[in-house]
């Protein structure tokens, strides 16, 4: 059950929008979605613990890591060289990886098949496009799409970069993870992964970049060309000849 608050005065009608959206969402878990000028706050009980996460793409912290220049995530998709004009985000979730690459100049298609998560991504992105002129909102373009159907539809080579971060296996030892991962985990799931990176694997022009947990193990046999470690992630690098 989805329950609703709605503080927003500024984008009245943007909120509305996003309400008619997402009224319908079926969760087996009761959920509460507050809304704000700025911020969606999700909140659900986990553990017997209310668990709350707040998003916004004009939140300081957000804007100071994304603006951060030595990420692996930039050099995985090989930002810094100039080949690299077209990334497409097939696991889009809360778009903040897809946000620091076009934070650093990439124009970026985020495709998201969980309704309710593409829809709050969607109105993020809008009041963030509305209350900052910055030109970064407008390199960021949502779909709401099972990439896997997104990827058949298009041709080999249609984009330099394809990534995937798909949701995470559990993992038996360690603590819960963040908050908003916690949250991702009771709203949805990944969808075709497999078939996903087979397909990304035939159309992506340079390269396939996945984010993995750093100790798990690679998505399929193949190994990848190249891999970047930080302490809990890592970017396997899968580079490609499609044209
Ligand atoms: C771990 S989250 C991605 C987090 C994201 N990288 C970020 O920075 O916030 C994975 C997301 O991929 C989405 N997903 C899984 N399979 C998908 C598919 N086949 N097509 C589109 N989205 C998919 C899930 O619904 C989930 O929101």
């Amino acid at each position: 059950m989805l329950k609703i608050v709605n503080n927003c005065h500024y984008h009245k009608k943007l909120a509305r929008e996003l309400i008619e959206s997402i009224i319908d969402f079926h969760s087996t878990k009761e959920f509460l979605i507050k809304i704000d000028d700025t911020s969606l706050t999700l909140c659900c009980e986990i553990q017997n613990q209310q668990t709350c996460f707040s998003h916004s793409f004009t939140e300081p912290k957000l804007l100071k890591r994304a603006a951060q220049k030595n990420q692996l995530l930039l050099k995985a998709c090989n930002n810094k060289k100039r080949e690299i004009h077209s990334v497409v985000d097939l696991t889009a979730g809360w778009g903040r990886d897809s946000f620091i690459l076009a934070t650093h100049g990439q124009n970026i298609i985020m495709s998201e098949q969980n309704p309710l998560i593409y829809n709050c991504l969607n109105f993020l992105i809008k009041i963030a496009r509305h209350d900052d002129a910055e030109e970064v909102y407008q390199r960021l373009k949502v779909i709401n799409m099972n990439s896997a159907d997104y990827l058949s539809e298009k041709d080999a080579g249609f984009a330099d970069c394809l990534y995937l971060d798909p949701m995470f296996p559990a993992h038996k030892s360690s603590a819960l993870p963040s908050k908003d991962l916690q949250i991702l985990q009771i709203l949805t799931d990944n969808l075709n992964i497999d078939e996903l990176f087979e397909l990304a694997l035939q159309k992506a022009r340079y390269r396939v970049v996945v984010k993995r947990p750093v100790h798990a193990k690679t998505l399929s046999d193949r190994k990848p060309d190249m891999v970047y470690k930080e302490k809990t992630i890592r970017f396997d690098v899968y580079l490609t000849n499609n044209r």
